[in-house]
């Protein structure tokens, strides 16, 4: 069902607390930069799981702005890193952890910045050490984007909703988007955020554009709920998940 209030819409799904479709890209992102701020503003040491991505340009230019001028302080959030390549240096161009540091860690001047290390040379130690972090500091507020076939964070179709901080191997679907669509020189395997770790989150906000991602939002919503399709999981997280899209991606739901 969708009601419509001006030009934006709100499509009504049992399972999700929202989703709003606003007619432009830079509408969302002004959305999904007030929802962010208004967090901080009533909750100062917030903690904050930030994905990387294209999407999320816009969105974190907003956030600096806002905080630039003043309106809001990051300095007492805590900020945890949703995923990496592996192996990758942080001087590597598709690193996240430089994107992070550069869109959101320094412009945002937060507190304290938890960063996955996608170049120690024992990733298993490094998940179960970032996992801890991740046990120790109730998440306040994930904000996701959505990848190939559905994907959230790394976590490709196949993993187990209850997998939590893991190394995983990249899909082809996933590999074909950064070597060939993005012409990127990056691993096929990276460290993520387990799914089990993302639905632990007071809030959800997943933001995305485009039509390619309705389709994948479209088998995440209306599909079975099912780890073929990873953000399914998300309707399992008791309707605390936010969806903000553009028209493009409404058009496919
Ligand atoms: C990668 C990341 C995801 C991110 C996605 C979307 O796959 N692992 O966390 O959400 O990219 O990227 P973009 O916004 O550039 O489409």
């Amino acid at each position: 069902m969708v009601r419509r209030e001006g030009t934006q819409r709100f499509i009504l799904h049992q399972d999700i607390a929202l989703i709003e479709a606003l007619p432009t890209r830079d509408a969302v992102a002004e959305k999904a930069a007030s929802i962010i701020t208004n967090i901080v503003k009533k909750k100062p040491d917030a903690a904050i799981t930030y994905a990387t991505g294209n999407t999320m340009i816009p969105v974190y230019e907003k956030v600096a702005t806002s905080i630039a001028a003043g309106e809001v302080s990051f300095a007492r959030t805590k900020a945890f890193h949703l995923d990496e390549y592996y192996p990758c240096d942080e001087k590597e161009p598709h690193s996240f952890v430089s994107f992070l540091r550069k869109r959101v860690f320094e412009p945002f001047k937060v507190g304290i910045a938890n960063e996955i290390n996608g170049n120690s040379l024992d990733p298993k130690t490094e998940t179960s050490r970032y996992n801890s972090l991740l046990h120790e500091q109730p998440i306040d507020l994930a904000i996701l984007g959505i990848g190939p076939g559905g994907h959230i964070g790394f976590n490709e179709r196949g993993t187990a909703f209850d997998e939590e901080t893991h190394l995983t191997n990249l899909s082809e679907e996933t590999v074909r988007r950064d070597q060939i669509e993005r012409g990127q020189n990056s691993p096929k395997q990276a460290i993520t955020q387990g799914i089990a770790n993302i639905l632990q989150a007071e809030q959800i906000l997943v933001v995305a554009y485009g039509e390619e991602k309705g389709i994948w939002l479209h088998e995440a919503l209306y599909g079975n709920v099912s780890t073929e399709c990873p953000a399914s999981s998300l309707r399992l997280s008791g309707r605390k998940v936010t969806v903000l899209i553009d028209e493009l991606a409404a058009s496919q739901l």
